[in-house]
Parts: C-alpha cells; sequence; structure tokens
C-alpha cells in the first residue's frame, strides 16, 4: 500500500467556487459528495431499477453512453427530483466529428486547415447534441499522431503540435460557444492527456516512451493551448508514460496541468483506466488503484467502480485527505453550473434547429471539400469535363455506400442520411453523361475477384474511370490499428487490370489514415484523398471532380512510401548524418564487398528513398500559385520585437482557387537540437485566376521558444531560416538572427 498523501489542498474559502456550490458542499454527506466522482454507464434506451436508484441516492455524478432523448430526461429527472440534493447529471458522450450531421473524421478536418471551419462543425454537432440532453462530448482529440499504423490517427489532427494546437482550440471554442449555459453547446474535453499517440508500433494502449523534452515540445502543446481556451475538462490517457500510466501520473495531472498551467477544470479518467493501473502492473489491487488515481489528480472514475468502493475506507485511513475530495468534487459542481444545469437541467429547446438542417449540411459539405487532398493529377486529368465526355464508370465499394463514408466514431451518425458519390455524380451529370456503376468488390477488404468482371465491362465502354477505393469505416479508430497499410483487399489487383484498358483513371480514396500507394500512383492519373468525408461525401467529391471547385486541402500528416519508414514526420531532427540525393546507397547498388567509403552512411534505409510518398502541407489544386518576394521587416530583431514576413503570392493558373499558405522556421542552433522545419502560421487565401496578393504574417520571439534542456520554455538567441510556400517541402527562404535583449 503506497503512504498516506499529503495534499497541497487549498482552503475552501479561498477557490473560486459560487455559493450555489459552496451550499451544496456544506450540505453533502461523504458518499454525495464521491457519487460526484462517479460516472457511470447508461443502459440504452431505458433506465434500471439499480441505475434509478443510485441517481436516488447520489452515487452518481454523471451519465456516459445514453442517447434516447425521453430516457435522458428521466434520469436527469430522478437526480433532480428525487434524490436529496436535486444534483442535476453530466450527461456524456463521443461526439467526436458530428452528431447527427457527421462532418470528415477528425484527421480529414485537419486537413481543411481551417479553424474557421473545424469551429463551425463542432458548434453544429454541440446544437445537435445537446437538443436531446446531452451536455459533454469527449472530443477534441488532441493526440499527436506520428503513425499511421495506429487506428485512432483517424480521430487525431494530425502530426503536427501547431495545427493540431490552434485546430483543437477552434473545436473548443466551437463545442463550448461563449456561454456553455447557452443550451446549445457542450462541455469539451481534451484528450487523451498524454501521449497515447506514441503507442510502439501503433498498437493502441501499448506502452509509450516519451523523453521530457520531447513530450514537453511536440506532444504536450496542444493541450496547453486547449486549457489556455478554456476547455473544461481533460481525459487521462491509458497510455503507459515513461513507466507510469497516465492515470496514475502525478507529475502530468498535477506538476504540470494545475501547477504549471493552472487548469482550473476537471479531469476524466478514460473508460476503467483507473481499474487497468492494476493490470498495467502499477498497483496490486483496485484500491492502490483509486489511491493513487485519486493522488495523481483524477476528479471522475469513468465506469470503473474503485473510487465508489474505495475512496471512503481510503479517507478513514487518512490515505487521502476531504478537503481533496471536497475540490474534486466542486470542480465537477462548476460545470454543472456553467452548463447551467441547476436552472433548466431537463432541457429540451425549441430555440434548436433540426438534426440535418440545410445550414449544417452546407457546412458538412463545405468541410468535406476542402477536406479533400489532391496528391497527383497527371495529364490534367482533372477536372473531368463532362460536356466532353458520354459515359463515366464508376467503380468501388466506397462509391454508393453512405455507412462506410462516415467513418469511425459515428455512434449517433445515420447512413440513410448520407449523400454517396453515386448519388451527387448522377445529379450532377443528369441525363448528359451515364454513370456506369460498378462495386467491383462486395467491401474493401474482400479478397474475390467476382464482381471484377462487371467492373471491368463499364470500364471499357466508358470515357474515363473514377475508381473509389480505399479503407472501410472498421480499418479506423479505436483498437483498429494496421501492421500492414497498404490498399486493402484486392484492390491492387483490380487497379492493375483497369490500367491496362488505357483509360484516363481517377482515383478516389477514402481512408482513415494515410495509407502506402506508392506502388498504386503510376497506374492511376490522379488521386483524389477524401479521408473519410462525412454525410455530405458525394457533393464535396463530385463538385471537385467536374471542377465546380478546386481541390484545396493539405496532408495534416506525413505519406510514407513504406510502412517501415515508419514514424516519418516533417519536423524531424536533421541528425548528424542526414541523408542528401548524391550520397545515398540503394540495396541494388551496393557492391558484394563494400569498399571503404562513406557513400551510403546517412540517416535512411537501403531499400527506399529517405523522402516520404507525400509530404506534410502537400496538395496540388486544379490551378497553380507562385509564391515570390519574400521579404523580411528586419534581419536581426529583440527577444520584445516582432517578425513581419511578406510575400506575393500570385494565382498563375487558369480557376479560381483556395491556397494553404505556410511559413517554416528553423532555429539554426540550440542547447538542444531542433526540428528541420517547425510551422508557425498558415492561413487560407482565396485568389481568382491571375490574380496576386501581398501576404503578411508576424512572428514573435514566443513562437521561436522551445523547452530547453533545464525544461524551461525559452527563446534562444541565434540564426534562424524562415520559409513559405505550399508544403513543408517549400524552398523560399530568408535569415534573421535573434538577438540577446
Ligand atoms: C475510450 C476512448 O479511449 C475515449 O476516447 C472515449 O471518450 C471513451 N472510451 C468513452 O467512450
Amino acid at each position: 500500500m503506497h503512504k498516506a498523501v499529503h495534499f497541497k489542498t487549498t482552503s475552501m474559502g479561498s477557490e473560486p467556487w459560487s455559493e450555489k456550490v459552496k451550499t451544496l458542499l456544506a450540505n453533502m454527506q461523504l458518499h454525495e459528495k464521491i457519487g460526484q466522482l462517479c460516472q457511470v454507464s447508461g443502459n440504452e434506451g431505458h433506465v434500471s431499477d439499480d441505475l434509478a436508484n443510485q441517481i436516488r441516492q447520489g452515487w452518481v455524478g454523471s451519465v456516459i453512453n445514453e442517447v434516447d432523448p425521453k430516457t435522458l430526461q428521466h434520469l436527469q429527472h430522478i437526480a433532480i427530483n428525487e434524490s436529496r440534493l436535486g444534483i442535476p447529471l453530466l450527461i456524456g458522450r463521443d461526439v467526436i466529428h458530428g452528431f447527427k450531421t457527421i462532418f470528415p473524421i477528425p484527421l480529414g478536418q485537419a486537413a481543411s486547415w481551417s479553424a474557421d471551419l473545424v469551429e463551425q462543425a463542432a458548434a453544429i454537432a454541440a446544437q445537435e447534441a445537446s437538443s436531446i440532453g446531452i451536455n459533454w462530448t469527449f472530443a477534441p482529440m488532441i493526440d499527436i499522431s506520428r503513425d499511421p499504423r495506429w487506428g485512432r490517427i483517424a480521430e487525431s489532427l494530425g502530426e503536427d503540435p501547431y495545427l493540431c494546437s490552434v485546430l483543437g482550440a477552434a473545436m473548443v471554442r466551437g463545442f463550448q460557444g461563449e456561454q456553455m449555459s447557452s443550451g446549445k453547446n457542450l462541455a469539451a474535453c481534451a484528450k487523451h492527456f498524454a501521449g497515447y499517440g506514441a503507442s510502439e508500433s501503433g498498437r493502441d494502449y501499448a506502452t509509450t516512451n516519451i523523453p521530457e523534452n520531447e513530450l514537453r515540445n511536440i506532444y504536450l502543446p496542444p493541450f496547453k493551448v486547449a486549457a489556455e481556451a478554456g476547455v473544461a475538462t481533460f481525459m487521462s490517457s491509458f497510455s503507459d508514460l515513461d513507466g507510469v500510466p497516465a492515470s496514475g501520473n502525478k507529475w502530468l495531472m498535477t506538476e504540470v496541468l494545475r501547477d504549471e498551467w493552472q487548469f482550473q477544470g476537471f479531469v476524466v479518467s478514460d473508460w476503467e483506466s483507473i481499474f487497468q493501473l492494476q493490470i498495467h502492473g502499477l498497483t496490486a489491487n483496485a484500491k492502490e488503484s483509486a489511491l493513487l488515481a485519486f493522488d495523481a489528480g483524477i476528479d471522475m472514475e469513468m465506469v470503473s467502480n474503485t473510487y465508489r468502493n474505495h475512496l471512503i475506507e481510503l479517507l478513514d485511513a487518512k490515505h487521502i485527505d476531504i478537503e481533496q475530495i471536497n475540490v474534486s468534487v466542486a470542480k465537477i459542481l462548476t460545470l454543472k453550473e456553467q452548463l447551467g444545469l441547476f436552472d433548466n437541467p431537463e432541457l429540451c429547446s425549441d430555440l434548436i434547429p433540426a438534426f440535418y438542417h440545410p445550414d449544417h449540411l452546407a457546412v458538412a459539405k463545405e468541410l468535406a471539400t476542402k477536406s479533400c487532398v489532391l496528391l497527383q493529377n497527371q495529364n490534367h486529368c482533372l477536372p473531368i469535363d463532362k460536356h466532353n465526355i458520354k459515359n463515366v464508370a464508376l467503380i468501388g465499394p466506397l462509391a454508393n455506400d453512405g455507412y462506410e463514408q462516415l467513418g469511425t466514431w459515428i455512434f449517433d451518425g445515420e447512413p440513410q442520411h448520407s449523400i454517396t458519390l453515386l448519388d451527387a455524380m448522377r445529379e450532377e451529370c443528369g441525363d448528359a453523361v451515364t454513370i456506369n456503376y460498378q462495386a467491383g468488390m462486395s467491401h474493401s477488404r474482400s479478397h474475390s475477384t467476382e464482381l471484377f468482371d462487371p467492373a471491368i465491362e463499364a470500364a471499357q465502354q466508358s470515357d474515363v474511370i473514377v475508381l473509389c477505393l480505399g479503407e472501410e469505416a472498421i480499418l479506423s479508430g479505436e483498437a483498429h490499428c494496421r501492421a500492414d497499410i497498404d490498399l486493402p483487399g484486392n484492390q491492387t489487383q483490380l487497379i492493375d487490370i483497369l490500367s491496362k484498358l488505357g483509360k484516363p483513371i481517377v482515383m478516389v480514396l477514402m481512408a482513415g489514415r494515410p495509407l502506402t500507394i506508392e506502388t498504386v500512383l503510376p497506374k492511376v492519373d490522379s488521386i483524389l484523398y477524401a479521408w473519410h468525408p462525412g454525410t455530405m461525401a458525394g457533393p464535396a467529391i463530385s463538385d471537385l471532380l467536374f471542377g465546380n471547385t478546386s481541390p484545396s486541402g493539405k496532408t495534416p500528416v506525413t505519406f510514407p512510401r513504406k510502412v517501415g519508414q515508419i514514424p516519418i514526420y516533417y519536423n524531424q531532427k536533421h541528425s548528424g548524418k542526414p541523408p542528401t540525393e548524391a550520397q545515398c546507397i540503394y540495396i541494388d547498388d551496393i557492391p558484394q564487398r563494400s569498399p571503404q567509403t562513406s557513400l551510403g552512411m546517412a540517416a535512411t534505409h537501403l531499400d527506399t528513398h529517405f523522402s516520404p510518398l507525400f509530404e506534410f502541407g502537400f496538395g496540388l489544386s486544379y490551378s497553380e500559385f507562385r509564391y515570390s518576394e519574400l521579404q523580411l521587416n528586419q534581419r536581426q530583431i529583440l527577444p520584445t520585437d516582432s517578425l513581419t514576413l511578406s510575400f506575393l503570392l500570385k494565382n498563375h493558373g487558369q480557376y479560381d482557387a483556395e491556397e494553404v499558405v505556410q511559413v517554416y522556421i528553423r532555429d539554426l542552433v540550440g542547447s538542444v537540437t531542433r526540428p528541420v522545419k517547425e510551422l508557425k502560421r498558415f492561413r487560407r487565401i482565396k485568389l481568382a485566376a491571375g490574380e496576386q496578393q501581398q501576404v503578411t504574417f508576424t512572428l514573435t520571439a514566443d513562437d521561436l521558444a522551445f523547452y530547453n534542456r533545464q525544461m524551461k520554455l525559452q527563446s534562444e538567441a541565434g540564426h534562424f531560416h524562415i520559409w513559405v510556400g505550399g508544403s513543408s517541402a517549400c524552398t523560399l527562404k530568408q535569415e534573421f538572427e535573434l538577438l540577446h535583449d
């Protein structure tokens, strides 16, 4: 058993609790306090006697996974009218990328690089979910994800701390709104604190080993920004972090989150993750798990019962302190108050627009459109000129499947509301062009060739082939990781056959991760990467295919050539032997007896190029953007100065289009080594064909700061490179120097 814990507690008097919260606390019995720290699972559509009794007795602070509106009203009714103190319930649900109207998976949303649309999507999700009585979502997931084998990369905002921070904060604003008590907002939850995305080999729940410097510079920034954006709650990660699983990690939950960042909200565990401390081998039994987690700073336990079963006993034995319980309870009650639950707990507001309101669908379509990334466009195969063709073959198991296009984490999405690519292409083309649709495969993993023949026949009769392939929804998400991230099933074989017909081929890929598609590139003309785009997948993709809009999405994560390159990410360290084109050697070129030469002595593989297939930030347009005249307002700046950079962006192509302009820096010499490039700013800019614009950004010394060896956030004097461009491989560069004070 662990020793008695000495809390750094604050007396209740000096806490910022409202009179309401203080009065409640003063009147609560011990078990009612502990009840507030317990979240239980609903019974899906009814209220069992057991659950009703627990709520009546004050043993439940929150319910998860109940979405039947009448059942939710019933649960709140019991809490308010039949429990001694009438404290309403927090009703939690994973509203991850939409409630009924489903937006692109978060990784797709990140490909839009549009904080504005991401915020709007979260606000709509909040409106729809809150209209039935849900008041808390477990989003955003802001785990930095550098491993596409990890199924939960789909739920992430990609690999970059800055992009993830900006978009994560946008989601928090969208969910929570200006006033959480508006009746159309949700409390948000920053998850999974912290490091979950670094699960070894991309296996969900596997251990993570992240040195503190890397943790602070890469994995923690989005969480710090979410805390600054006022996120109401945090969720602890399932994973083991350097030997101390997050749900029992006091350094993380208290020293970093509360003491350093001054986070005022509360922390919920992940599903049974307190109980799992014992399975990790960190504690000997559930009682020790409860003590360790509570001492670490986990305020509420999700679903498992260690708090309910052991906190009273731990208190009696003076292992924990009533003041700390009071603080946790007060934080939970404060959120209930901020949500307005004490005033209007049973709300089902008629202010709320209906599900699938046309405005919601319009945002879903726009976000899906801006999420699609054009990876390749040989021979200007796209856009398809529908006035010059008669037949299009639309082939693939994902072309007409309303469920699969929604992606992972759509507990409440309804495929019957989806508009598929087939629906949308038929609508777009009317009678003028015939869409010859064939699935070709029963589902994305199929190993059968049974449906190939009709697909080949449709292709032979058409002027252009649109192949809609990729991964069905179940291949990504929690506990759905892949060791091989090639196109699954017989897809490559189907592509091989169709590529021999000599017809133009446009490949639309829906997937929850970047797939390894290097070998497929030469066999198709164009590739539009659509992730899982949600309810409005069809209209969004169809608009892009027929050129109603130009693609403008950019990859939020690096695409590897081969799975063996993983982890591969743009903001890597330089190493002492960075690879260059001239000096690399490949497996077939190695002489049988190696001469004494330094050729090939570089940080790369013998059997693939050192570059990724598609770098972070990459995405083509139907138009062509040119960057020039990069200028800085000064070459030397003091820590108190700001640096203004400007450049000319010109749309040189034939199409009106949007470009995501990106600003990267490199700190050339640091007290700890610095990444070869770091994203610092980005913006979407719309230009008509032929139009140009002067673009300006401002950076300060804070943007140059990083955690040094002493884990202090500081900028260091010295020389920097700064680039602007349309991807992380941009080359338009200037230099500046940060001077000492
Ligand atoms: C487990 C997942 O890790 C977490 O993200 C989710 O919010 C909870 N389950 C609740 O469903």
